[in-house]
C-alpha cells in the first residue's frame, strides 16, 4: 500500500523537528506522526523517534499499521539512551528526524531545543492547556539559547472546533499576552489543526494525506525562510 515519490535532490527546509508540550494529551504524538508523514510523502528519508517511554504511541502506531498491511513510509525508533546522540547519529542516515518528546519529562524537550531546527508545541484551546504554555515556553527557550544554529519555535493550536468560540477566545488570550516591549510573549502559528475524526481514526493507520498539517508545515517553511 502506498507509493512514495523519489527522494528529492533538494535538501528539506529543516531536518530536526522536536514536538513537545509539558502536559499529556495535547496531540504531540499525532502531530509527530503527521509531520513525519508530511516529509515522507515528499520522498525524504524520515526517522521518527518515540521519546515517550510511558505511552510509546508512535511505536505502537507503526506496529499496528504494519499488522494491517501498510508499508510504513518512515522508520520509527524508540529513544535510546541520549536524545542528542540519537539525533546526531540519525542525521547520518536520514534527511529528516522528528522527535515526539512526550509530556512528562521537560528535560527531553529542553535537550531537544538545543539541537532542533524547529520546535513545535501543540495545545488545544482550553484553559488547562493554555496554563502550561508559559512553562513549556521557558523550557524550550532555555534550550534554544544553547542551540548554536538558531531555532524556529512556535506553538500551534490543535483540535480547533470552530463551531465553538474556543479557538478564537484562546488565540486572542495567547496573542494578547505581551511583554514589557509590547511584543507577544508566545509565538503562535496561524495554521490550526481542526478538531476532526480524520486525526482520531488515523491512529494505527497510514493516511494518504496529512490534512491540516500541510498548511502547518507550509507556514513553518515560510518562518524558516524569514529567520
Ligand atoms: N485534530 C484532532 N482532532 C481530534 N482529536 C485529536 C486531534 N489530534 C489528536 N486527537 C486526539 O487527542 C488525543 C491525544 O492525542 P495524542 O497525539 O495521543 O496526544 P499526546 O501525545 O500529546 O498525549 C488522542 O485521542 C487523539 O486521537
Ligand atoms: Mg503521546
Amino acid at each position: 500500500m502506498g507509493h512514495l515519490p523519489r527522494r528529492p535532490r533538494r535538501p528539506p527546509a529543516a531536518r530536526v523537528f522536536i514536538i513537545g508540550f509539558v502536559k499529556g494529551g495535547t496531540a504531540k504524538s499525532t502531530s509527530a506522526f503527521f509531520i513525519a508523514l508530511y516529509w515522507a510523502l515528499l520522498g525524504y528519508k524520515v526517522l521518527a523517534i518515540d521519546a515517550d517511554p510511558k505511552s510509546q504511541m508512535l511505536r505502537q502506531w507503526a506496529k499496528k499499521a504494519r499488522e494491517r498491511g501498510y508499508t510504513m513510509p518512515f522508520k520509527v525508533e524508540v529513544l535510546d539512551v541520549d536524545l542528542r546522540d540519537h539525533v546526531k547519529e540519525a542525521l547520518e542516515d536520514y534527511d529528516v528526524v522528528v522527535v515526539d518528546t512526550g509530556g512528562g519529562d521537560p528535560a527531553l524537550l529542553h535537550d531537544g531545543a538545543t539541537i532542533a531546527d524547529v520546535v513545535l508545541m501543540p495545545f488545544a484551546p482550553s484553559e488547562g492547556e493554555v496554563w502550561r504554555i508559559p512553562g513549556t515556553w521557558t523550557t524550550v527557550a532555555t534550550g534554544a539559547e544553547q542551540n548554536p544554529n538558531g531555532v524556529v519555535a512556535a506553538f500551534f493550536m490543535v483540535r480547533a472546533d470552530h463551531r465553538t468560540r474556543l479557538p478564537r477566545k484562546w488565540r486572542e488570550e495567547v496573542e494578547n499576552d505581551k511583554d514589557e516591549n509590547g511584543d507577544p510573549k508566545y509565538p503562535l502559528l496561524q495554521a490550526e489543526i481542526n478538531q476532526g475524526v480524520f486525526y482520531i481514526e488515523a491512529i494505527g493507520h497510514v493516511p494518504a494525506e496529512v490534512g491540516d498539517y500541510d498548511d502547518l508545515m507550509k507556514e513553518v517553511i515560510e518562518e524558516l525562510k524569514a529567520a
